[in-house]
């Protein structure tokens, strides 16, 4: 039993080093708020003494000075005491979370972040209505755009559905089969962008090579086919890893394509096997470039090392769920699913490492810390991130007439969130995000329709839906 007169803060801090771990959600993070901030900030960090931690703007935290160590340095003529000695960088890292979220919930209390009145809603600078495009599908993945005005969709269960004239027709004959597990099944669709020409469709997938340990095994795979009298044909196998690579895990599949220069961009993620995204040897948690007709390319960054994966274009990435080219600058953009906070948007350069699980701005689930940091030397820090996760989805940039000002401007769906965000893109750099939908379903993907609409693919109720400015 540890009894003191605490008149002192080092000694009301002593029984901290019991607290092992700082687990959000369990109760411990709070536990610690409470202990060592609550008395100035307030228990529902409402403010005191000290300011509110929710309604006010931070001042002294900023791009140059982080959380950490402002906590840890304290602002001791204001009266913030330093807690460098007794909270260590992982406790720290948690209490930011946990303000986060504490503050993030408060700010969506009670307030509509999108004005909506018979069924016009506002946002972004625009009046606009949902129409809504096609009903009756499950768990729709990904959308693509025929030439013909027609529309292609996946379902995870293993459909690609073909859309046409106010009709959906039958799922496609003929297409792969695909191992549906967990997040897994059919995902990606994208045309090539020679399609008139070569009629070619590509499509992501998982698919299992077998069992191993008494386990189905399964991985992403990229093939490309023709479709004709809404039949899959001529199909070709585009990417595919060898059985050794496969693993069990339901998650972190990726894909979405990006075509660039005769190169095909996507990404796989870890797996659920973090540390697998820093193994240069291994296909997971990574973003591949190969020639559009598969083929390794020879001046991929890290074919000359000899045990590298040789499709590698980039590393160190947890689940890539969004890729698009930016139009202007041909850069390309890339969303990635954090942990619990921590979700991120990147700009995808060659041999870069983007850092996972090395870095992060997220914790576990389970609100054990994942990383101490969240930067590091060599490490690429997102162009943008959310903490909480929304559970960032498909992206696009938008390249329509009808919404003038929004002109690409980068949107990006949220999962858990069921938001639609906005980002406005400066340069390299992301310099807003607003939200232009909220609670109309799960945001799966988004897409700019060559009839100038934005297209959102919702799950929860499924549908695709888009989005028609009113006056
Ligand atoms: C003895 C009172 C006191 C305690 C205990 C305390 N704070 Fe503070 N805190 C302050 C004061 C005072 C300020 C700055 C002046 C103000 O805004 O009122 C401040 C400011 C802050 C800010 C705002 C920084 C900014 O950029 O504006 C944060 C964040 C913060 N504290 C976090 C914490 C955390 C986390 C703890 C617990 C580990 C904690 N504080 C414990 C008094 C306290």
């Amino acid at each position: 039993m540890i009894s003191c007169v605490c008149r002192s803060l080092a000694c009301f801090l002593l029984p901290l080093s019991l607290f092992g771990q700082n687990r959000i959600g369990t109760g411990e993070v709070q536990q610690l708020f409470n202990q060592l901030c609550a008395s100035c900030h307030g228990e529902n960090l409402e403010g005191g003494l000290g300011r509110s931690l929710i309604t006010e703007d931070w001042i002294r935290i900023n791009s140059e000075l982080s959380f950490n160590d402002y906590v840890k340095q304290g602002s001791v003529d204001e009266g913030m005491p330093p807690f460098g000695d007794v909270l260590s960088h992982a406790q720290l890292r948690s209490l930011e979370i946990y303000i986060q979220e504490v503050r993030h919930k408060a700010e969506r209390a009670g307030k509509t972040l999108v004005a909506e009145s018979n069924g016009v809603y506002e946002a972004g600078g625009y009046r606009f209505r949902l129409e809504t495009m096609v009903e009756g599908l499950a768990i729709p993945w990904s959308l693509a755009f025929l030439p013909d005005g027609a529309l292609l969709i996946t379902e995870r269960s293993g459909a690609l559905r073909v859309f046409r004239e106010g009709e959906l027709l039958p799922p496609v004959k003929g297409t792969p089969k695909v191992w549906k597990h967990g997040q897994g099944g059919l995902l990606e669709v994208a045309l090539h962008p020679d399609y008139k020409d070569n009629g070619w469709i590509y499509i992501g997938l998982t698919s299992s090579g077998g069992e191993r340990d008494g386990k189905a095994q399964g991985m992403t795979k990229v093939v490309r086919g023709r479709l004709q009298d809404n039949q899959w044909i001529d199909e070709e196998l585009i990417f595919e890893v060898p059985f050794e690579w496969h693993r069990s895990a339901g998650v972190h599949f990726g894909t979405r394509f990006v075509f660039k220069d005769g190169y095909l961009f996507f990404g796989i993620g870890d797996r659920g096997a973090m540390e697998m995204a820093q193994d240069l040897s291994r296909p997971n948690g990574k973003i591949h470039r190969i020639h559009d007709d598969g083929r390794v390319p020879k001046d991929n960054p890290f074919r000359a090392e000899s045990n590298a994966y040789p499709t590698i274009w980039a590393y160190g990435n947890r689940n890539p769920q969004g890729l698009d080219l930016h139009p202007q600058t041909g850069a390309i953009w890339e969303s990635e699913h954090g942990p619990r906070g921590g979700d991120e948007i990147n700009i995808i350069e060659v041999g870069n490492n983007y850092g996972w699980p090395v870095i992060t701005h997220g914790i576990n689930y389970n609100g054990k810390p994942i990383a101490d940091a969240t930067s590091a030397p060599g490490m690429e820090q997102p162009k943008h991130y959310w903490t909480p996760s929304i559970a960032v989805c498909g992206i696009d940039f938008y390249e329509g007439d009808r919404f003038p000002n929004w002109k690409y401007d980068l949107f990006a769906g949220g999962l858990a969130s069921k938001e639609l965000h906005r980002l406005q893109i400066e340069g390299q750099n992301v310099v807003s995000d607003g939200i232009i939908l909220k609670d109309v379903g799960r945001v799966r993907d988004v897409a700019s329709g060559p009839d100038g609409y934005l297209y959102v693919v919702l799950n929860g109720p499924d549908r695709i839906v888009r989005l028609v400015p009113v006056d």
